[in-house]
């Protein structure tokens, strides 16, 4: 794949009025998801509830693309069909998560590092030839009273480097996930500064590692106050987020996406609303949202499949509103009148 044709798979996945549903949760995060439901995580409620959210007819008119895990890019549908096939003929792109997980960071305990480098490039073939367009790494960043440290914002921005470049080698568009977690009672100018600082440092790395901008998605945490401390109107989480984003995020970035991070499904559609309503910016903005696209479907869902249905109009209905939260034109009347 040449350069060309990664940026036009990273625009389509920005596309008008689409965004990217995450559904790449590892065993241990699915298994959480589901406890919160009382449901078994065995390979088989996996496989239900994500050919669920996979067959929802009208879905891929807001999702262009969706992250999937390893066990689930090789699972077949109830009817015998591949998941990605189900995918790619409603035009949806697969992607795949690659990273193995945020470890302890060594000599800083409190911080985390991400692993899965080694191996990476033949696990990328070998996703590539599985039918995944896109990947996915994320860091993890934690605020505390005298963190993140620059040696954790150095070697996790470095990693993201690293996975980025070996994706476009194997013509794989990287999405770069540098999470600012949420966690804590930090003031939002707090926030503001950390996320800029750890943004600052991992394009100075996909730079220095040769990174072609144009053929790469961001997917940052919108800049927020922690969650123990208080929740900030969309007007001021949307002025905050776009000028950290303008002081560090090259305009050659085709686009944004947002991950959800905990945020209210609602509050994730509506700050991402209200950036989209501040006018055009130099990227699209968009949303990559796990638990804001899927908690009300999980939740409709409870283990049974007599619940498809039900779970299916809660997710098109979070499709429906974040598409509309693409172009500004999001409203509490769309929550009131389609709601399932
Ligand atoms: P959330 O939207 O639930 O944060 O998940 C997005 C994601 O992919 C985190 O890596």
């Amino acid at each position: 794949m040449s350069g060309a044709d990664l940026e036009k798979v990273a625009r389509a996945l920005v596309a008008p009025a689409k965004g990217i549903l995450a559904a790449d949760e590892s065993s241990g995060t699915i298994k959480k998801r589901f406890d919160s439901i009382g449901v078994e995580s065995n390979e088989t409620n996996r496989r239900d509830y994500r050919e669920m959210l996979f067959t929802t007819k009208g879905a891929a008119d807001n999702i262009s693309g969706v992250i999937l895990y390893d066990e689930t890019i090789r699972q077949k549908a109830s009817d015998g069909t591949r998941l990605v096939d189900i995918l790619k003929k409603q035009g949806v792109i697969p992607g795949i998560k690659v990273d193995l997980g945020a470890k302890a960071l060594a000599k800083s305990p409190e911080e985390k590092v991400t692993e899965g480098l080694d191996g990476l490039r033949e696990r990328l073939v070998e996703y590539r030839d599985l039918g995944a367009q896109f990947a996915k790494w994320r860091a993890v960043i934690t605020i505390g009273d005298d963190i993140p440290t620059p040696y954790c914002l150095d070697v996790n921005a470095h990693a993201l480097a690293r996975y980025a470049a070996l994706c476009q080698e194997q013509g794989i568009v990287p999405i770069v996930e540098p999470e600012v977690l949420m966690d804590g009672n930090h003031t939002i100018e707090r926030c503001y500064q950390v996320t800029c600082d750890t943004l600052h440092e991992v394009f100075d790395q996909l730079y220095e590692q040769r990174v072609e901008f144009e053929g790469m998605l961001l997917k940052p945490n919108m800049v927020l106050p922690g969650k123990e401390n208080r929740t900030a109107p969309p007007d001021e989480v949307a002025q905050a987020t776009i000028r950290c984003f303008k002081t560090v995020v090259p305009a050659a970035v085709p686009g944004i996406v947002f991950l959800s991070g905990g945020q209210g499904d609602e509050e994730a559609t509506a700050n991402l609303n209200a950036m989209n309503a501040m006018g055009p910016q130099p990227w699209q903005l968009s949303f990559s949202y796990g638990r804001a696209l899927q908690a009300p479907a999980l939740k409709a869902w409870k283990g049974d499949k007599a619940n498809f249905e039900a779970g299916q109009r809660a997710y098109l209905h979070r499709a429906r509103c974040n598409g509309a939260a693409r172009s500004g034109d999001y409203n509490d009347a769309m929550e009131s009148s389609s709601a399932a």
